[in-house]
């Protein structure tokens, strides 16, 4: 049986990447398309070697709609779609809201007129709890309020969620899942693929490990003065393998379970709350490698605390973020160890 051809947008960025690995380990076929402008070609090579399969590459970019049209005119029967592609730097969308407006909405637009006519069945959106806001009480599930969004990078996400409703309440053909990730981390335990941030990176656990590995003099925690346990700031940091992995299950059960509703939401988190210190002591556990820090000031924008209840994630998808937080941190390491600049 021919297998089920799955379009992976952003399929070589970080979780686009794993995900990837996940479907084609579940048996579907991988169509990525990515404009390379966060990621690097050899991420196939990465993918290949712990798969054994090199998954079709269009590098191109999804906000042209006759390179998406070709897309689906050369690769037929594409099933379902996975939505990465993304730009996700909040700072920079605070400077460049035009860019992040462009490249995170008008890629959605044109998959979404796309897929009835070339017989696309369901689409995953890649969504993240930036749309709760600083939440009124954690854990938070999904029947939580959005809160007005404080960056246009958390404004695509939420503008994005509603298109999608609006398509499918206008009764269009299709299904989608939206997907509210909390804090992605970690990388493949092969050591083959991982997280590759171009540039100084914004998020914790890149800087950490390039702080423990010398290539940053050390990693600045932003705020020890929060009202939580430790003074640091808490989120709900899952293993990518793990997320990667309810990808997957989101996949089949919109394309494979005709009774579940067009439209549905989950939260992807463990339900445990760690502070960015208790992060480090995880790391330091799991890898015997001291991370050099300093205490700084509170990042502008930054919630205070903010961890998921997966309950219906963890019983409709009969999914569960289960990884070690310890055997995460040393996957982190043993990505960046890969990675380090021979010298
Ligand atoms: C942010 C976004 C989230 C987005 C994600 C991916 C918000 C509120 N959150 O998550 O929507 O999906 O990035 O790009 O917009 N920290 C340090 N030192 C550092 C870096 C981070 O102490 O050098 C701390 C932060 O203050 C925070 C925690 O580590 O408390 C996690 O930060 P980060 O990895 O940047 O993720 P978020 O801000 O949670």
């Amino acid at each position: 049986m021919a297998k089920t051809k799955i379009l992976v947008t952003g399929g070589t960025g970080y979780i686009g990447s794993h995900t990837t690995v996940e479907l084609q380990q579940a048996g579907y076929e991988v169509v990525i398309i990515d404009n390379l402008s966060n990621s690097n070609i050899k991420v196939l090579d990465g993918i290949e070697h712990i798969t054994g399969i090199r998954p079709a590459f269009v590098e191109g970019d999804m906000t042209d709609i006759e390179t998406m049209r070709r897309l689906f005119t050369d690769y037929p029967d594409i099933k379902g779609i996975i939505n990465f592609a993304a730009s996700k730097a909040v700072g920079e969308s605070v400077e460049k809201p035009l860019l992040y407006y462009r490249n995170n909405l008008v890629g959605l637009l044109n998959l979404l007129e796309l897929m009835p006519q070339f017989g696309v069945k369901g689409i995953v959106f890649s969504s993240s709890c930036t749309v709760y806001g600083e939440p009124d009480t954690n854990p938070i599930d999904e029947s939580a309020p959005i809160k007005p969004a404080t960056s246009p990078y958390g404004n695509t996400k939420q503008i994005s969620e509603e298109i999608i409703s609006d398509v499918i309440h206008a009764g269009a053909p299709i299904k989608s899942i939206l997907l509210r990730y909390f804090n992605p981390v970690g990388a493949h335990p092969s050591g083959e693929i991982g997280e590759l941030p171009i540039g100084v990176p914004q998020n914790l656990i890149p800087y950490l490990t390039q702080a423990a590995a010398g290539i940053r003099k050390e990693l600045t925690v932003f705020g020890n003065d929060y009202p939580t346990p430790d003074g640091t700031c808490i989120r709900d940091f899952i293993d990518v393998v793990d997320l990667a992995r309810a990808h997957v299950i989101a996949m089949h059960r919109m394309l494979d379970n005709a009774d579940t509703a067009p439209l549905e939401i989950f939260n992807l988190g463990t339900g445990r709350g760690l502070s960015v210190l208790q992060l480090i002591e995880s790391f330091e556990r799991a890898t015997g490698v001291k991370v050099p820090y300093h205490i700084g000031a509170r990042r502008a924008g930054d919630i205070e605390k903010i961890w998921a209840d997966p309950k219906k994630a963890n019983e409709v998808l009969g999914w569960k973020a289960d990884t070690d937080i310890d055997d995460t941190m040393r996957n982190a390491w043993k990505w960046q160890l890969k990675v380090m600049p021979k010298n």
